[in-house]
């Protein structure tokens, strides 16, 4: 999708994180799209026009009868690439479920053959109302995106789900719709997913360890797909760049691989997928300094750290899944950064890793050259245990997740 310049209409429903929608325009103008703001007339009583306008530069209109003669209620609607209502409330769900036309923003939706996606914002009680569920499945069933909304603080002095997630997270979700359209299939309602980011660290003193450059950014993006897919997902995250909190997870930190090792230990039993995306320190140094070394004391410590294995955890996961104390039929996912070398291809590396290790898919990405940690992108391969390859063409790291977990969600259902 890259540099695509995309027309996207922002439609934004009467809640009180209407004013969120104002970040989202922002978001998505400084990337280069071109925005168009639809609020409701009830919107307008938490956010005025003139912000709006201003943010997008772009008219604000609620009704289809201004500007009659430009016939708004379906131009705006024909033009667009991506439709994202943001916040959409119980009441606008139910308006849009029910196909009804009685505003400009419900008259595009209408119109609308783009991708169309909901963050949906309101009161646990709301969201969690039978109505409400209908709704939203309808919805989904027309072929709209409906975000599962944040944990977190709500209006008043109540928390649970149904918290407007971060105008960066609604943006990357709404891009992705455009990029993999298919990303958001709910085929993994009601399984227990285990996904593991970023780099382990291994303390050498209380101020140095051996890390790497895992940034937690393609395990981030799994952990964030997974959940939108219908998945309860944890997280076990170790040390990351600054990255949101995918809505609807559960985080557990860890530092070291011996954390990683305990962390999985507790969460994969009952989970029925376990995707190790975490760049596991292989080695840590024997002991920990109580106290900081110093260079050119008379034992020089510093210069001769003696180094022991780490557990392999994905090995171990394969392992207990063979010996009965996991369900057998999880589905465990490897991740190999390899570079070529004079004996063997990354992807020559990374069949012999998949072999070795005993996983069922190992994601391949080739990082010669640095390319991948930190980046926005992937590319690679998936390699199933069945023989068979497939390519992952350069993507976002969230449509790369969606790829993958179109894998897992293949071996899920043929475990039944
Ligand atoms: N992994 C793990 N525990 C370790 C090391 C790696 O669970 N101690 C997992 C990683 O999370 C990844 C996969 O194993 O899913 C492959 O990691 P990688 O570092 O490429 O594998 P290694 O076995 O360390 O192979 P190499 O010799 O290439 O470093």
């Amino acid at each position: 999708m890259g540099d695509q310049r995309l027309n996207v209409v922002v439609g934004v429903a009467g809640g009180i994180a209407a004013y969120k929608a104002c970040h989202l325009v922002r978001v998505f103008t400084e990337r280069g799209h071109s925005v168009r703001v639809v609020p409701t007339p009830s919107a307008l009583n938490f956010v005025g026009a003139a912000t709006f306008e201003a943010l997008s530069g772009n008219p604000v209109s609620t009704t289809v009868f201004d500007a009659v003669d430009e016939v708004r209620h379906v131009r705006v609607g024909q033009e667009a690439d991506l439709v994202v209502i943001a916040p959409a409330t119980a009441d606008f769900l139910s308006r849009a479920a029910h196909g009804r036309a009685d505003d400009l923003l419900t008259a595009t939706l209408l119109v609308a053959t783009c991708p169309v996606v909901f963050a949906p914002a309101m009161h646990t009680e709301m969201w969690n109302h039978p109505a409400t569920r209908d709704n939203v499945a309808t919805l989904r069933r027309h072929g709209a995106i409906v975000l599962d909304p944040a944990h977190g603080r709500l209006t008043g002095v109540d928390t649970g789900p149904g918290r407007l997630p971060e105008a960066e997270q609604i943006a990357k979700f709404a891009l992705l719709a455009v990029e993999k359209p298919d990303a958001f299939t709910r085929d993994l309602e009601g399984k227990r997913v285990v996904v593991t980011a970023g780099g382990t660290r291994e303390a050498i003193d209380p101020v140095r360890f051996i890390g790497n450059h895992s940034s937690g950014r393609q395990g981030f993006a799994l952990a964030d797909v997974a959940a939108q897919r219908g998945a309860d997902v944890t997280l076990i995250a170790g040390s990351v760049d600054a990255l949101d909190v995918p809505p609807g997870v559960t985080v557990r930190s860890i530092t070291s691989a011996r954390d990683l090792s305990d962390a999985m230990a507790e969460e994969a039993p009952g989970a029925d997928v376990v995707i190790m995306a975490a760049a596991v320190a292989d080695f840590r140094p024997s002991s920990q300094a109580d106290s900081k070394l110093k260079k050119g004391a008379a034992d020089d410590a510093l210069s001769r750290i003696d180094l022991v294995e780490n557990p392999d955890i994905l090995a171990e996961t394969v392992r207990r899944r063979a010996d009965g104390e996991l369900g057998e039929d999880m589905v465990i996912v490897g991740f190999a950064a390899e570079t070529g070398d004079e004996s063997a291809t990354p992807l020559e590396h990374a069949t012999a890793k998949l072999a070795r290790k005993g996983c069922d898919l190992l994601m391949c990405n080739d990082v010669s050259g640095g390319a991948t940690f930190g980046a926005e992108d992937n590319v690679g391969w998936i390699l199933d245990a069945d023989g068979a390859v497939d390519d992952v063409p350069h993507g976002s790291k969230h449509a790369v997740a969606a790829q993958i977990l179109d894998a897992v969600s293949r071996r899920v259902a043929a475990r039944g």
